[in-house]
């Protein structure tokens, strides 16, 4: 197994160009399914995850290249609705397959995803809704079993919470369903939209994309006639190298980037005392005189994300103050706290509130466990301001999610490399 082992206090400073988003990409490619002909899609990140659904749809059928951040990939031979456990397990976000399988071919099977680092993290508002659209829906064997001999219905669907990869499921069932879908309280992340507008592109005919009512007149089975497109870039990942320009204090620019997707965050970077600028595609993180304490609470976009919650934890740690950190999205999202403390860090936990006493260069660098894949990015933006080395075992959570990281941190001047165990 492969660690990182990351020599703290260097100085960073340069631009790093960000990659295309891992959660527009798996929706996006699982959407191929509902398409009729070969797409061409451009800026797909090389991330583990994205060649873990490229595997599962091979398995399912479809033909895919892979050059540099190129995606061809055709599904018009699909002859296979199971998505077998082997995948599943390794992924929970394989689940969005499920939508535009059944839509497609009336019946499949897709192992449950199971238990999760970052809490239970359950389907059943996926399976409730597909019910609704006229799904019979049996949990058998570890597996879910859905079918619908006669084609989905659409229906109005009004998600109990806001849902990503619901959403995005429903979306894509409703897309080839008999009649229209309404999708109540249904999610607005920019991957969300990201994936509406390329159906819209492909001819479905979907309203309200960006808001929580969206609307889809079904093709009864009819496929889509997908366009090129390239996939948006990652706000997480931009998020993460922001933070590792704040937490080293040095100016920092992300290139490749659309500003408005991080506005939550731009917006506790300043409250933190950071300055920032930005331009059409780029945003740029200029150094604070003193690292201020925050109140940080996680929502649904454009709320501020759960997935740089752990990330914004490092970065408290070396403000001068307490900074109080509020998950509202998912129980159990504190892993990365006993790493932290470990490195040396003041974190006491109650239920999903964090306080952080925030003291600057009070971290060391020691042996530490990634455990997620976000929480393992807090751990690298630890490790860059800590003294001495910290290594990062477990990495292949970060390996999910992050393409080229320790390149990318490289050419900024962290000193960061991988080692096998
Ligand atoms: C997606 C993202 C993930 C991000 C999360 C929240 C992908 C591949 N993953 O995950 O990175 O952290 O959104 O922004 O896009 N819930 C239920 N029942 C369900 C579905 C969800 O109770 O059937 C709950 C979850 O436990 C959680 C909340 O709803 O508390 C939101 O989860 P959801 O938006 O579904 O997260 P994902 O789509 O899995």
């Amino acid at each position: 197994m492969n660690y990182l082992n990351i020599k703290g206090q260097k100085q960073l400073n340069g631009s790093v160009k960000i990659s295309g988003a891992k959660n527009a990409a798996l929706p996006l490619l699982a959407s191929t399914i509902l398409s009729q002909n070969e797409i061409n899609i451009g800026n797909v990140p090389d991330v583990v995850d994205i060649n873990t659904l490229l595997k599962l749809l091979g398995k399912l059928g479809a033909s895919y290249d892979r050059y540099n951040n190129h995606v061809k990939i055709n599904t018009s031979n699909l002859n296979e609705t199971k998505a077998t456990y082997d995948i599943v397990k390794t992924m929970r976000a394989s689940i969005l397959v499920l939508g535009p399988l059944l839509a497609r071919f009336g019946h499949c099977e897709v192992s449950l995803p199971g238990g999760c680092a970052i809490g239970q993290r359950p389907v059943d508002l996926h399976l409730k809704a597909l019910e609704q659209m006229g799904a019979k829906i049996e949990i058998k064997n570890g597996y879910i079993l859905a079918t619908c001999p006669e084609g989905l219905q659409g229906s109005t669907i009004v998600f109990d919470k806001v849902t990503v990869t619901g959403t995005e499921n429903i979306v894509m069932a409703a897309a080839l369903a008999k009649g229209t879908s309404i999708i109540i309280n249904a999610a607005k992340e920019p991957e969300v939209v990201q994936l509406c507008e390329v159906l819209k592109d492909a001819g479905l005919d979907i309203k309200g994309i960006g808001t929580d009512t969206l609307a889809i007149v079904g093709t009864n089975k009819k496929l889509l006639n997908f366009k090129e497109f390239d996939i948006i870039p990652d706000r997480i990942e931009a998020g993460t190298y922001l933070c590792a320009g704040a937490i080293t204090n040095t100016k920092l620019t992300i290139e490749n980037v659309i500003p408005m997707h991080l506005d939550a965050v731009l917006a506790k970077f300043r409250e933190m005392g950071f300055s920032i600028q930005k331009d059409t595609n780029s945003v740029t993180i200029l150094p604070a005189d003193e690292i201020k304490p925050a109140h940080i609470v996680t929502t649904e976009y454009p709320g501020f994300p759960t997935d740089m919650q752990a990330q914004f934890m490092a970065l408290a740690t070396q403000a001068n103050g307490v900074t109080i950190i509020d998950e509202r999205l998912f129980e159990n999202r504190y892993m990365h706290v006993s790493e932290l403390l470990r490195m040396g860090a003041d974190i006491s936990l109650s239920g999903n509130t964090a306080t952080v006493s925030g003291k600057p260069n009070t971290l060391n660098g020691t042996d530490v466990m990634a455990t997620d894949l976000r929480a393992s990015s807090a751990l690298v933006l630890a490790g860059l301001v800590a003294r001495g080395e910290t290594k990062i075992h477990r990495i292949y959570h970060l390996d999910r999610g992050y393409e080229n990281l320790e390149g990318k941190l490289s050419s900024l001047g962290a000193n960061i490399q991988r080692f096998n165990e």
